[in-house]
């Protein structure tokens, strides 16, 4: 089930019937490819991407945990993104997904250095799921395990990266008229205008408290991902363009015009739990052609 992958890294690849698949790095608990029936990748990774730690992956869908972005004392974006995960042997059971063979269990532990830098107990349970239909679900599961009685708080983001053919005939519906927080302007709030998101310039928002779906149309691809979401109440839109894209050494210059970042995430409410609670933060990820979704 375990494969090598770039400079050696260990991958999984999981297979769906009608010839959709995923692939799973335990660096990162990180998927980083999602490919259609008819070999397409659907998730956008960088040709610049570093497959070394302890450097994150730059593309398919890291996982910031236990901090998103610098909010908080910890490094970019949190840790688990560059810790090597484990396949999780005993997993809990996941009723919904029982009869369904195409998927794989993932679990990150801290190690005694992770407890200097975060005091906490806890394990992470990630479930990646290649649906019947080419669907992929992520599972996320957190447990505090503290002994010593304290509660833990995070925020979180499933950070997906999807390929899109040109960013500036992409639209993304489902965020409009709500409030975000503006990272490009010191997080401050607003309330998001008129229609449909388009992309004319680098954006870095964090929507609050959205619906439960939203959708990015590409037009040229005729294609629409639907991207639904459970305990993640926000979700950030980022694409860096020009400038942005320059300055970072894993991602090439003209790459934002092929990616968006829609990341389902908790944030703005940190996440609580007390020793034995479990939280659960769940996205499932359809893309569909976009005829089919005429109407919706
Ligand atoms: C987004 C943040 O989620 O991730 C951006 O909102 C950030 O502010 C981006 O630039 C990429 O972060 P990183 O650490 O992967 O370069």
């Amino acid at each position: 089930e375990l494969c090598k992958g770039i400079n050696g890294l260990e991958k999984v690849v999981l297979r769906e019937v009608r010839g959709f698949s995923a692939e799973v790095y335990l660096y990162g608990g990180h998927v980083t490819s999602w490919k259609n029936e008819h070999g397409e990748e659907l998730l956008f990774v960088s040709s610049k991407a570093n497959f070394k730690p302890p450097k994150p992956i730059r593309g398919g869908i890291p996982i910031c945990f236990s901090q998103f972005s610098n909010l908080g004392s910890l490094e970019q974006h949190g840790f688990a993104r560059n810790r090597l995960w484990s396949v999780d042997t005993d997993p809990p059971p996941f009723p919904t997904t029982s009869s369904n063979k195409a998927f794989i269990d993932l679990i990150l532990k801290p190690t005694e250095e992770d407890m200097k830098i975060w005091p906490h107990s806890y394990e992470f349970r990630l479930r990646v799921t290649l649906g019947p239909g080419g669907d992929l679900m992520l599972t996320s599961r957190v447990r505090n395990t503290n002994t010593d009685g304290k509660p833990f708080s995070f925020t979180f983001a499933y950070h997906t990266y999807f390929s899109v053919s040109d960013i500036s005939e992409v639209r993304v519906e489902g965020l409009e008229t709500l409030d975000y927080l503006d990272n490009l302007q010191n997080r401050e709030r607003f309330t998001e205008q008129g229609d449909a998101i388009t992309f004319e310039s680098e954006v870095d928002k964090i929507y609050l408290s959205t619906p439960t779906k939203i959708a990015i149309l590409d037009h040229e691809k005729k294609r629409t991902f639907v991207i639904r979401k459970d305990g993640l109440p926000d979700a950030v839109v980022w694409n860096p363009w020009d400038k942005k894209a320059k300055a970072m050494a894993d991602f090439g210059d003209d790459e934002y015009k092929y990616m968006l970042c829609v990341e389902a995430a908790a944030i703005e409410k940190p996440i609580t739990l007390k020793p034995g609670e479990e939280w659960k933060g769940r996205q499932e990820l359809s893309a569909v052609p976009s005829s089919y979704c005429s109407g919706q």
